[in-house]
């Protein structure tokens, strides 16, 4: 048995995405179908679309979604149908050699769905990070269904199932951000102003949001930022130490994904300082830095995939926090859309018109 849905997939590499068709097949062993209310437009997607992460065209785009269960299949006891759930792209094995020693946030075998959802003739779609939720309805891993508390708003903790989480992540676990630090968060779009975000959750002092557009750093004041740095005016290396007696900043976030950023990220930091590098490069993207900078300067420079988070501690605590409100999910959601308006939708977010669109079912 499966089901019919309608769903955003893109065909080809560079061409506008297209609602169409989706056979979504009933859940097998460890599977589940879950029934989508939002997903937001993240930058992947678009990434996905130009053929920056893979040639494995066509695409199921969309996965940070929150929704409800609708069937599980065999073996399946953690979720049942009627749960409350963000999907998550990184659900660990529990075996793996990072796994078994105690750290699953790497973990390097995550679980997909066995089954292919389709298109009518038959042809496999490759869901974006595993997921695949501009669709009605989405096929996945049961370990991928994260429980959160059922009257949170599906847009807003849709959210902490990419973009968000992996900037708060990249703050938080990744660059270990504490109270009193100076961070300071290069390119703030939904990734990087959960970077903001995160800092200020976690106590930071000072926190520099640095960005090409006035509108995202007037947003990133609104999640915390103490100041700000429009890129275009200022060079953000010395803008930076500027703001932090000279020195450099505790830890700097890369949030762009871009090798002239990183640089920035690089040397914006002090000695033993911490750069994390949570936006996304393209495969053509080559990075060149003197070693002795690398060795003279110190510290730690590290990668952020999805945070370095755990969907089952950090889901359900991120929503707390939002539903207490200490963590602003509403205000990362600027519109909401239907399935018909991605394609819009990508051209706001490369406009910089938008944090989120959210596409609500
Ligand atoms: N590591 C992960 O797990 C993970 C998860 C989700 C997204 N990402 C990646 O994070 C990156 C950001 O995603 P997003 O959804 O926030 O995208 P976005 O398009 O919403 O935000 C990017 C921001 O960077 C700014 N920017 C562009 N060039 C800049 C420059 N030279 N200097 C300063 N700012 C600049 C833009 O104005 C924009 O505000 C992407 O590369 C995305 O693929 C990574
Ligand atoms: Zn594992
Ligand atoms: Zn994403």
């Amino acid at each position: 048995m499966s089901q019919r849905v309608r769903g955003v997939i893109a065909r080809e590499k560079g061409k506008p995405v297209e609602v169409a068709t989706i056979v979504v097949p009933d859940p097998g062993p460890g599977e589940a179908v879950v029934k989508v209310q939002a997903c937001g437009v993240c930058h992947t997607d678009l990434h996905y679309r130009e053929g920056g992460i893979n040639d494995e065209f066509p695409f199921l785009l969309g996965h940070e979604a929150a929704g409800v269960v609708e069937a599980v299949g065999d073996g399946v006891t953690d979720v049942a149908p009627g749960d409350f759930v963000v999907l998550n792209w990184r659900a660990v094995c529990g075996n793996c050699r990072a796994c078994l020693r105690g750290k699953p946030w790497y973990c390097f075998a995550t679980h997909n769905a066995a089954q292919k959802m389709t298109l009518e003739d038959g042809t496999e779609l490759s869901p974006a990070l595993g997921i695949g939720a501009f669709v009605e309805k989405t096929l996945v891993h049961a370990g991928q269904c994260t429980k959160v508390d059922p009257s949170a708003r599906a847009a807003a903790v849709g959210l902490l199932g990419c973009g968000v989480m992996a900037g708060i992540g990249a703050a938080i676990n990744t660059g270990g951000v504490t109270r009193g630090d100076s961070v300071a968060v290069i390119g703030c779009g939904g990734v990087g102003d959960g970077a903001v975000a995160g800092a200020a959750l976690a106590g930071a002092t000072t926190i520099i949001a640095v960005d090409t557009d006035d509108r995202k750093l007037e947003w990133a004041r609104g999640f915390g930022a103490t100041h700000t740095i429009n890129a275009r005016e200022a060079d953000v290396v010395e803008a930076v130490r500027a703001l932090t007696g000279g020195n450099g900043a505790d830890v700097v976030i890369e949030a762009v994904g871009r090798p002239e950023t990183y640089r920035q990220a690089f040397y914006a930091r002090d000695l033993a300082g911490t750069v994390v590098l949570v936006g996304v490069p393209t495969p053509e993207m080559t990075l060149e830095l003197p070693l002795l900078d690398v060795f003279g300067r110190g510290g730690a420079l590290k990668s952020s995939w999805y945070g370095d988070c755990l969907p089952s501690r950090d889901f359900p605590m991120l929503t707390e926090l939002y539903k207490q409100g200490r963590l602003d999910l509403d205000a990362f959601v600027t519109e909401e859309i239907t399935l018909d308006g991605v394609e819009q939708a990508f051209g706001r977010m490369h406009a910089g018109d938008v944090l989120r669109s959210v596409v609500i079912f």
